[in-house]
Parts: structure tokens; C-alpha cells; sequence
């Protein structure tokens, strides 16, 4: 970079519904700004993607505007562009990667499309400082739920394991609706919980002693909905906040159960949560105990760069400059679903 020691980095993010633009020098966040179009999506308690792909169309322009003026930078100080290329939604993954190009076509400025599952990686350097080498990283989202070996976040990232159904956030957004709490139901359950029991019902642990790295929550979700729907036929009161908590302690005991068996298992001591699971204060609490009892240093992001947002793209552009890694080219597709095993393409 001729101009500065570290890359300016912008980072465009659509995979979803959030239209999120970050940008960073080196791995100093400068703006992290988001539109989202959640709202529009609650009504139907999931996200269109026809309505997203339009509302990233809208945002797109404006929230690139809005993080250039929150750096106070100009357009012409952004050295390279990042651009999540997949995996997402297609059509919401095309309005970013076709902006990502304009920008950088315009600006003479590389083009790097990146793995949003390893944006979620990288992002955490912005407040944690540089990414011990190898990590473990538990991906936890509404659409997706990972187990990471990361021996180098640039240029290698291994999966151990998934969800084989729903995803960590999915089953928190399906069981929320069968308690009658709004669309995301993260947070709902989360703050439900909080005057609640996790002991209060025993609900099954997917997989638990399966000896893989894999989830399964289609059978947790199931067994609450069932629990409700006889508590309902009997005339009987549900007790919200005993349900929330005592499914809100079945995730996140599988959860870090297994990031916890990762890390024995490939004999490494750092352990990233990310994604938007990631806010939850019982996962948070129960995956520090659990690492603290295990000598593992465990690094979560804040809640702002957990969920989805731009500065994670940003934040692994700079680290793709920084590794002297290639630039895509002007063709590289959006790929909705791209391998995790492809950091960029
Ligand atoms: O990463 P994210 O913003 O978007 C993607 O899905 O990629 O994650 C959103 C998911 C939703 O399912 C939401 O219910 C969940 O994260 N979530 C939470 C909490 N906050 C957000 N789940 C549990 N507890 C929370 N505090
Ligand atoms: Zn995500």
C-alpha cells in the first residue's frame, strides 16, 4: 500500500438481510454501518429473499454514504474492496458482489471476494487483537452452526462439523414462536430465560455423545412444540420463561460441549464464538466456565460485529492484502453456497 501502512478496507455484506458496510485500516475498525431489513421480514417470521434482495438494492448506495462519512474518508482513500461472495442468499449475495465490482472497477482498487463463515472469524482481531494460529471457532447463526479448525484465517480454514438440520439461531427463532415471542427469537428467549429455570424441563441434547463434531436441534425444537402443544390441550398455563430456559440450556450445553471436545481433540487453546447465537449471555457464561475448567482462552466478539455487519468482510480483506493473497477477478460469482473450505474466491 503506497499510500498508508496499513489497507483502508471496505467491506460489503449482503448475505442476508443486513446490508452491512465496514471499514478498517489494518484491523482498526473506522465505521460499521448497517441497514437492515428485518422489520419488513417479521411479518412473515422468516426472511423473503425477493424482499431482501430489493431492500439491499435501496440500502446499498446510502450505507456505503453513511460508513465513508462515520471514518470521515472519501471514496478515494479506500485502498481495496471485500465483498461477501457466499454462502447466503443468492439474490441478496449478487446486489453486494455487483457493488463490490462497481467500486472497485471505479476506484482502481483490488476485489476480494471473500467467505462470509470466515468474515465471522476474522472480525473478532478488531477488538481481540490478532487471531492466535490454529483457533477453533463455533459459527452460530441463524443460518448456519460450525465448528472451525482455523490454522490461518487468510488461507486456511478447516471444518470439523455442522448442523445436520436447523441451525443454532433457526431453532431459537422457531421455538420463540411457539411461545408467542417475536421474530428473531434470540433475544427474546434469551431475556425469558433470564427469570427462568434450566433445569425446570429436561429436553433432549441432539447428538450428544455421538463422538462427531456435528449438531442437530430439529428434535430439541420438536420436543419443546410438543411439550407446549400438551400443556396447551390440558388446559394448562405455559410456563414461558421455565421452557425458554431449559431449551436455551439444551443448545448451548451441545454447543459448547463439543467446541470444548474440538479443542482436546486437535490439542488447541484458543476458542472464537461468532455469529449472532454468539449474544447469548447463557452461552457466553456456561462457554467461559466451561474453557476457564479446560485452560482454553475463550474470545468472543462483541455483540454489534457477532451479528452480521461489513467491518467482518473489511476485517478479512485486510487480512487477504496482508497475506499477500491474489485479488479476485471482475467475473467471480456470488455463490450461495460456497464451501467453508474457501476462504476466498
Ligand atoms: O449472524 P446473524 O445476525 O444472522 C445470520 O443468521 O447469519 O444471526 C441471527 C440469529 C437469529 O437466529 C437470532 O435469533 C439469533 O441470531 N440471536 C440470538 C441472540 N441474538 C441473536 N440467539 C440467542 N440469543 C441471543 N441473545
Ligand atoms: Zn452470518
Amino acid at each position: 500500500m503506497s499510500r498508508h501502512d496499513e489497507p483502508i478496507v471496505l467491506g460489503i455484506e449482503t448475505s442476508c438481510d443486513e446490508t452491512g458496510v465496514g471499514i478498517v485500516r489494518g484491523h482498526t475498525l473506522l465505521a460499521n454501518t448497517i441497514a437492515s431489513s428485518m422489520d419488513e421480514h417479521a411479518r412473515f417470521g422468516g426472511v423473503v429473499p425477493e424482499v431482501a434482495s430489493r431492500a439491499h438494492l435501496e440500502a446499498m448506495a446510502p450505507t456505503v454514504e453513511g460508513a465513508l462519512a462515520a471514518a470521515g474518508l472519501r471514496l478515494s482513500d479506500i485502498d481495496a474492496v471485500a465483498v461477501t461472495a457466499g454462502p447466503g442468499l443468492a439474490g441478496a449475495l449478487l446486489v453486494g458482489v455487483a457493488a463490490a465490482k462497481a467500486y472497485a472497477l471505479g476506484l482502481g482498487v483490488p476485489l476480494y471476494g471473500v467467505n462470509h463463515l470466515a468474515a465471522h472469524v476474522a472480525v473478532d482481531q478488531l477488538e481481540h487483537g490478532p487471531l492466535p494460529k490454529p483457533s477453533i471457532a463455533l459459527l452460530v447463526s441463524g443460518g448456519h452452526s460450525s465448528l472451525l479448525l482455523v490454522p490461518d484465517v487468510a488461507r486456511d480454514v478447516i471444518s470439523l462439523g455442522s448442523t445436520v438440520d436447523d441451525a443454532a439461531g433457526e431453532a431459537f427463532d422457531k421455538v420463540a414462536r411457539v411461545l408467542g415471542l417475536p421474530f428473531p427469537g434470540g433475544p427474546h428467549i434469551d431475556r425469558a430465560a433470564r427469570e427462568g429455570s434450566g433445569t425446570a424441563v429436561t429436553f433432549p441434547r441432539g447428538k450428544f455423545d455421538d463422538g462427531t463434531l456435528d449438531f442437530s436441534f430439529s428434535g430439541l425444537k420438536t420436543a419443546v412444540a410438543r411439550w407446549v402443544e400438551a400443556r396447551e390441550a390440558a388446559g394448562e398455563t405455559v410456563p414461558v420463561a421455565d421452557v425458554a430456559a431449559s431449551f436455551q440450556e439444551a443448545v448451548v450445553d451441545v454447543l459448547t460441549r463439543k467446541a470444548l471436545q474440538a479443542c482436546a481433540r486437535y490439542d488447541v487453546k484458543d476458542l472464537l464464538i461468532g455469529g449472532g447465537v454468539a449474544a447469548n449471555s447463557r452461552l457466553r457464561a456456561l462457554a467461559q466456565e466451561r474453557c476457564d475448567a479446560a485452560g482454553v482462552r475463550l474470545r468472543v466478539p462483541r455483540p454489534g460485529l457477532c451479528t452480521d455487519n461489513g467491518a467482518m468482510v473489511a476485517a478479512l480483506g485486510a487480512d487477504l492484502v496482508a497475506a499477500g493473497v491474489h485479488p479476485s477477478t471482475l467475473e467471480i460469482p456470488a455463490d450461495s453456497s460456497l464451501p467453508i473450505t474457501v476462504v476466498n474466491v
